[in-house]
């Protein structure tokens, strides 16, 4: 008999449950008044299935506690698991193999994995499975053995609800707003000292994409040093931090007395920044000044639902941005030269939006299409725009403000003001993967995580 039909032989007696409990997801953090504000959670003393846990998809915050690995048994290429609490997982053999914790295969101190792609043969076999007390030990046909815990398994097991799990890990769940928005206020102190409040507007920023700080201290860099109370400043080739002004000789149209219309910053960037603080030291007194603020994820969606060969153009067709100057100040660069290419709605690999690129002050005049497409594409273009205004808000930043856009989905503009007047609005920005990393960081200290 061959060494694998002797295996699947052992598996298929094997199957014994062993220590089989009832379904049981307890809550990983004491249920305290902040966190269930935080993260959605109620309290501890709520028993729920797995498959519930998945439908609060917005608030992947349980930890699965369960009771071993019951059963399993191969079929085409993978491992069934049962595990104690009544949830199955299917493991490719490849992928196990590919993930073996041993100290030889993976180091606990630096997390990554040591085993090379040139030892990992994709048509290996187990030749022997067992049921431990904590999890599965594996023999493999390349002669190597692996142990792996149950939670460790469970976590990974290619179910709806584990992916989904980590999908919200990765990133959680966007909200689309409309006009009638209202942005979550923040105070400037309490964000610098209190790490609850702080994850709080992690979390809104990630899901509304906007939010306002209030009471932000009178000087240009309250903005940087909130930033680095965070992660570190995305610095661009205006330095830190960038006084809004109306500037002689300025190197951008932001920096005049002009009217904006809705963009992002940056996007002459490749890699636009992820969040935008736009501090107001001093506002415009009379008419002029004001904000307008849209949600690029809700036009682009009103968009694909209404003018679905509108977004398969501007989701589909690369647009270019440039940025070309001097700089204002010390601290900019002396002469920079930008250009980046992508489409206006740029989608991921399942379709879903992940970056809006609006800006009619650095959109490219240089366009990479045949002359007879491009009126089509502004048709398209224009009719997003319009969408994009038709949802927007207007309001008027006051002393000690900051506003905090999600860059790559919320767009800003504002109104024209005085030439001579004393409006100073200051502006520095902070990178997605940062503050999703403090934000996985925060809700792993207050107990709040998956
Ligand atoms: C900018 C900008 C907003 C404002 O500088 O890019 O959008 O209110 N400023 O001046
Ligand atoms: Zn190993
Ligand atoms: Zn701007």
């Amino acid at each position: 008999m061959s060494a694998t039909r002797l295996t699947r032989a052992l598996f298929y007696s094997a199957a014994t449950l062993r220590g089989a409990t009832k379904t049981q997801v307890r809550s990983a953090c004491s249920g305290c008044s902040s966190c269930s504000s935080l993260c959605g959670q109620k309290g501890a003393k709520r028993d729920l299935s797995l498959t519930a846990a998945a439908r609060q998809f917005a608030a992947p915050q349980m930890k699965p506690q369960v009771s071993g690995v019951v059963s399993s048994k191969l079929r085409n290429d993978m491992l069934e698991v049962k595990f104690g609490d009544g949830t199955e997982g299917r493991l490719p053999f490849v992928w196990l193999r590919d993930n073996c914790q041993c100290p030889q295969c993976f180091s606990v101190e630096a997390l990554g994995r040591k085993l090379l792609m040139d030892d990992l043969d994709v048509e290996v076999q187990p030749t022997e499975v067992e049921e431990t007390m904590d999890g599965l030990m594996v023999k493999w046909s390349d002669g190597h053995q692996s142990e792996y815990s149950t939670n460790w398994l469970q976590n990974r097991s290619f179910t709806p609800t584990s992916r989904a799990l980590h999908r919200e890990r990765y990133a959680l769940r966007r909200e689309p707003w409309g006009a009638e928005h209202t942005m979550k206020n923040f105070d400037y102190n309490t964000l610098m000292s209190d790490d609850r409040v702080l994850l709080d507007w992690l979390l809104t920023m990630e899901r509304k994409g906007s939010a306002m700080v209030k009471n932000a201290p009178k000087k240009d860099v309250a903005g940087p040093e909130l930033i680095e109370h965070i992660a570190f400043v995305k610095q661009s080739h205006y330095g830190p931090h960038s006084p809004v002004i109306n500037r002689p000789n300025s190197n951008n149209v932001a920096f005049t007395n002009a009217k904006l219309g809705l963009h992002n910053d940056l996007p002459a960037y490749e890699h636009m920044p992820g969040i935008i603080f736009i501090q107001c030291l001093a506002q415009h007194p009379g008419a002029g000044g004001e904000s307008i603020v849209t949600d690029g994820l809700f036009a682009a969606e009103e968009l694909r639902r209404k003018r679905p060969e509108d977004f398969k153009i501007l989701s589909s067709t690369d647009m270019y941005f440039w940025d070309k100057g001097h700089a204002n100040y010390s601290w900019e660069m002396p002469e920079f030269y930008k250009i980046a290419k992508f489409p206006v709605i740029k989608v991921n690999g399942n379709n879903e939006v992940v970056q809006i690129a609006v800006s009619n002050t650095t959109r490219d005049s240089h366009m990479d299409l045949p002359p007879q497409e491009v009126k089509k594409y502004y048709a398209a273009y224009k009719r997003f725009y319009i969408i994009l205004s038709a949802n927007a808000m207007t309001f008027k930043m006051e002393q000690g403000d900051m506003m905090t856009l999600d860059n790559v989905r919320c767009l800003h503009g504002r109104e024209s003001y005085d030439a001579d007047s004393q409006r100073h609005i200051e502006t520095s920005y902070l990178d997605w993967d940062e503050a999703r990393c403090r934000r996985r960081r925060l809700q792993e200290k207050f107990g709040c995580f998956i």
